[in-house]
């Protein structure tokens, strides 16, 4: 069955950065990275805060880290004891990933004997601005303990300070740190409060950013002494009365007491694993691997809101800008969308409420229609820079295209309403803005085409596909193919929205809809699509891909001069070569399956799969998804580990020089779930219900899970040689 508990007992430094992924606990509102209590801001403890960004000068904008409330470290008989200044006897963390709490154990043999340090912490999924711990210490001899206690302001910050000011203040019994942002002066106000069953002495100093209780007492051999400690995180954007809200509740959490709290928040854990748990018999690892996943996506969805989306790195930090990309409309919906509808909505609400920044690009690009950002913060801003790659020959910035040309952003847009539609059976979202942002984005890719006078077809020019290694190519399969998608969903979507009057109506004072209903369908029509090669099946991935050099991966790494060198791009060893950086053509025929033949898609994994580095983390699940529709389990179970696994391994790539790029992968754990449930179990719906269409890796005994569709909740069983799907009546949430 798995034990949802995941562990290490070394205590490495290089292993500081993984770690704080690989352990993060969060919900939705915050992510606390992995880090020990005692850290500073050198081993990047972040409490990092959603949706919420701030610019230093020309570098680049990026989510904020709230004040540390969690600073703790402790001093026995006069002497520090801390990671990782001081090597301990023993050393042990632990996350129990079915409750989102994180847990350490640390001894450290001190001139009189051991002095032991236990604690436990977690994110409240009950209540999203709390955060509470227990902190326990334990010796083998009598001595005076000191614990070190409060809010550390001097957070980490790739490109930082965010904070202007940081006032440091006491209340009794609370302590505050607010820091004031320098781009938009938001207040981010982190409270604390503590209880314990003992007597100690307590003074309060603070020193620079840090505001720091000393609670002071002799410590009797052999007897545990537990602090509990309640934090509360609230910011100007929340409400104007943050102080107020952020005492009121850590004061609320104390007379409430740890135990109650944790209770309500390991309930609400329960909660989602009612639905969302995927059961595996025959392979603990895959299902460890696979929960795990599931345990990332829902620790960083935006319950608290009802328009956000979710960044690329989720709340492990600042990497990648915390921005949102494509990967959360393909890639991380699903789960949403089959276990918590509710939260795919607020994802879809994000890219509603923005549709005025992509308008807005779309204009500056001389085009008409909604052109999404590639890297979307705050309001829709495109937060993706010219110059994404530093060239480590000349130390210069490189100009790449990614925000100019990666087009098919909003076709990922569309493809995610449209299958909230789909799975939802509601136009609720189509209403409150969705069917405008549709047909936005069909106008956008009809400004886009491109028509030869000599040919009676359209084509899309000067693009980057999903393989970001070759830059403005024409005809990429991918693109033309989504924006055909959505030229066919916004006809769908005006047919729909003609059942709303008033809307309709609405829309009729801004849009001649007829007209552009005949427009889009003349585009759907005529829309070039690179079809299969007919001697070997193979579809293009652009014009000129079958000419380029067809060089192995190996090979063509042996050409690097430098091992930090960008393949890709203008002067990139891969760009004049069939190396991919991941999953194009293979990701298209994946959401299209249907409309090609197994040959095909066989003939096309085949041809791919050796030519693709996996350099994203969102390749292997695309490839080992196709490999299930080809009927290849086997193929494909190394896939989706390698998709599942993505932040339980070590090896991920953490810098780039000296640029720390680490971070959680949650597209790579919303492509090991759709792997699974749309692989292995090769869910899909056809006529209007669902359908299983099951291909277990050999492993694998059975599978068992849950999809909300259309209302119901249904119930899906799979073994060997069966599979049942039981509807359970009406899902209540
Ligand atoms: C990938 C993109 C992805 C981005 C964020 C890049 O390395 O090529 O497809 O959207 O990372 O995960």
């Amino acid at each position: 069955m798995g034990k949802w508990i995941i562990e290490d007992k070394e205590c490495l430094a290089e292993k500081i950065t993984s770690d704080g992924n690989k352990y993060l606990v969060g919900n939705g509102y915050m992510g606390i990275r992995g880090t020990l209590q005692e850290y500073k801001k050198e081993e990047f403890p972040a409490i990092n805060l959603a949706g919420l960004y701030d610019q230093v000068g020309d570098a680049w904008r990026e989510p904020l880290n709230a004040p540390n409330g969690l600073y703790t470290y402790i001093e026995f008989e006069g002497k520090q004891y801390r990671l990782p200044q001081h090597l301990p006897s023993s050393h042990h963390i632990a996350l129990d990933y079915r409750h989102g709490i994180f847990y350490r154990d640390t001894s450290w043999e001190t001139e009189v004997g051991k002095i032991r340090v236990k604690a436990e912490r977690f994110a409240s999924l009950d209540e999203c601005h709390l955060i509470a711990m227990k902190y326990s210490i334990c010796s083998d001899a009598d001595g005076r303990v000191r614990i070190y206690t409060g809010i550390d302001g001097e957070v980490w910050d790739i490109n930082g300070p965010h904070y202007d000011e940081m006032w440091l203040s006491e209340t009794k019994p609370i302590i505050y740190g607010v820091g004031i942002t320098h781009e938009c002066k938001y207040k981010i106000c982190v409270s604390e409060t503590y209880d314990v069953d003992f007597n100690l002495d307590e003074d309060i100093i603070i020193e620079g950013r840090k505001i720091v209780r000393v609670l002071s007492f002799e410590a009797k051999a052999g007897i545990s002494y537990d602090l509990y400690k309640y934090i509360g995180v609230y910011t100007s954007k929340d409400t104007s009365d943050y102080l107020n809200e952020a005492s009121r509740l850590i004061l609320e959490a104390k007379s409430n007491g740890y135990d109650y709290i944790l209770r309500k928040h390991k309930n609400k854990w329960e909660e989602k694993w009612k639905v969302s748990q995927v059961t595996i018999e025959g392979d603990d690892i895959s299902m460890e691997a696979l929960n795990y996943s599931i345990y990332h996506l829902h620790s960083i969805a935006p319950r608290h809101a009802d328009s956000l989306s979710i960044p690329a790195r989720g709340l492990s930090g600042q990497t990648y800008k915390g921005a949102v990309f494509w990967d959360t409309e393909m890639f991380m919906l699903d789960l949403f969308l089959f276990t918590e509808p509710d939260v795919a909505k607020t994802l879809l609400k994000y890219r509603i409420d923005t549709l005025d920044g992509a308008k807005k690009k779309a204009k500056d690009y001389g085009y008409c229609g909604a052109f999404y950002p590639w890297e979307s913060q705050e309001g829709g801003y495109d937060a993706c820079s010219d110059y994404n790659v530093v060239d480590v020959f000349t130390g210069r910035p490189m100009r790449t295209y990614f925000k100019d040309k990666q087009v098919h952003i909003s076709s990922a847009v569309v493809y995610g309403i449209m299958r909230y539609v789909d799975y939802t059976g509601n136009y609720d979202l189509l209403i409150e803005g969705g069917g405008q942002v549709i047909i936005e984005c069909a106008r956008f890719y009809y400004d886009l085409l491109i028509k030869k006078v000599h040919l009676d077809r359209y084509e899309l020019h000067d693009v980057i596909g999903p393989d970001e290694y070759h830059e403005r190519v024409n005809n990429n399969a991918y693109t033309n193919k989504m924006a055909k998608y959505t030229f066919q969903s916004a006809i769908s979507v005006i047919d729909i929205l003609s059942q709303f009057d008033a809307l309709y109506e609405e829309l009729s004072q801004q849009y001649d809809l007829l007209w552009l209903k005949q427009i889009f369908q003349d585009a759907a029509v005529k829309i070039y699509i690179p079809e299969p090669d007919e001697k070997n099946q193979v579809i293009e991935q652009f014009d000129g891909y079958f000419g380029l050099e067809d060089v192995s991966i190996e090979e063509l790494k042996k050409r690097m001069l430098h091992e930090k060198e960008y393949l890709g791009g203008a002067y990139g060893i891969a760009s004049h070569s069939k190396v991919i950086k991941q999953a194009d053509v293979v990701t298209m025929l994946n959401l299209f399956s249907d409309e090609y033949s197994m040959e095909v898609l066989l003939k096309n994994w085949e041809y791919y799969e050796p030519r693709t580095e996996h350099g994203s983390s969102l390749s292997a699940c695309m490839y080992s998804m196709l490999a299930c529709k080809c009927q290849m389990p086997e193929k494909a179970y190394p896939l989706f580990l390698k998709s599942a696994r993505a932040d339980l391994r070590e090896s991920t790539k953490q810098w780039a020089g000296l640029i720390y790029i680490g971070g959680t992968h949650p597209a790579a754990a919303g492509g090991a779930y759709m792997t699974a449930i749309e692989g292995f179990a090769g869910l899909r719906i056809k006529d209007g219900k669902l359908n299983v269409n099951p291909n277990l890796p050999s492993k694998w005994n059975s599978m068992a899970f849950k999809i909300i569709y259309h209302g119901d909740l249904y119930e899906i069983n799979i073994e060997k040689n069966s599979a049942k799907i039981n509807n359970l009546g009406r899902y209540k949430g």
